[in-house]
């Protein structure tokens, strides 16, 4: 038997852009998602109460389908816990494919190196996500901050000072899928409009990386406000999310916006040294939140 583990992620600027050739800025966090794995006369997946089988007419059986054969791995049976929420933009289903990959990767006859898992993870996420950036399995695979730049890869980021950061989920779950398509059709409408939109989430994406690497946090805060104004422009937030970032920023946030696709799901509030003021208010507010640390990368 082999158990895996991989979490889930946050993206701090860029979504949406990154699908478009921006960089986007990533961490990983280390709430995601666990599998136990043993050989088995047939491949299958518990997740709860479900079995799912490779190629099962669902979206998991799909993509189950989809990353074992990637791997070429052995029938495996697989059983995945997950403790983020799901279709929140944090993630979980990189997380879950990640996990997965490593699992049948450590018990497949040849040696599979990160890459091979990466890969294996993409085709899991290209099931759910139609054409994803990549940057969600990307992130749960390396963990830490990144900057992603889709076709190009990750580069770490040296964080100087650990990030203190608070998630609420704002809304039910949206898809990913349905919210890159509409930003397409936003794209397709007004491209000049667009292609302004892109110029300024880049410039706010340079300019965080510089506040990330030298610990200047109200930076980065008031840079995560002026992404949420764009991301506003391209009709991906909602009331739920203007809502929770706001109470976020009442309560001493250094800045507040959604994290994902959108739509519903979370926002990221990054708070000053303690989390606690920003998760009392949210909860006070109705919002389910939980705290998170980034660590700069030599820090235990
Ligand atoms: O999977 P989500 O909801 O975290 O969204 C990923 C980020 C997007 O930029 C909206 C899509 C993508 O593929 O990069």
């Amino acid at each position: 038997m082999t158990s895996a583990r991989a979490g889930g992620k946050v993206i701090l600027l860029g979504e949406h852009a990154v699908v478009y050739g921006v960089p986007a800025l990533a961490a990983g966090i280390a709430r995601g998602a666990s599998v136990e794995a043993t050989p088995s006369s047939e491949a299958h997946l518990v997740l709860g109460e479900r079995r799912i089988a490779p190629g099962d007419d669902s979206d998991l059986g799909r993509a189950l389908a989809a990353l074992l054969a990637e791997l070429g791995a052995p029938p495996l049976s697989l059983t995945l816990t997950l403790d983020l929420p799901a279709g929140c933009g944090l993630g979980a289903s990189a997380a879950m494919g990640v996990a997965l990959a490593r699992a049948a990767a450590a018990l497949s006859a040849e040696p599979r190196s990160e890459s091979d898992v990466l890969s294996a993870a993409m085709a899991w996420e290209r099931v759910f996500h139609g054409n994803p950036s990549g940057i969600d399995a990307a992130a749960s695979a390396s963990g830490g901050c990144i900057q992603f730049t889709r076709g190009a890869g990750i580069e770490r980021v040296a964080l100087a000072r650990p990030l203190e950061l608070v998630l609420a989920v704002a809304g039910p779950p949206a898809s990913t899928r349905q919210m890159v398509e509409s930003v397409a059709r936003i794209k397709e409408r007004r491209p000049e409009m667009f292609q302004k939109t892109l110029n300024g989430i880049l410039s706010l994406v340079k300019n965080a990386r510089l506040c990330l690497e030298a610990g200047d946090l109200p930076g980065l805060g008031q840079l995560m406000n002026l992404n949420q104004m764009l991301l506003s422009g391209l009709h991906v937030s909602t009331e739920a999310i203007e809502r929770a970032c706001q109470v976020a920023r009442d309560a001493g946030a250094l800045g507040a916006k959604l994290t994902g696709a959108g739509g519903g799901g979370c926002i990221v509030a990054l708070a000053d040294l303690d989390p606690e003021p920003v998760l009392g208010a949210l909860r006070g507010a109705g919002f389910e939140c939980f705290a998170t640390q980034v660590r700069p990368e030599a820090e235990p």
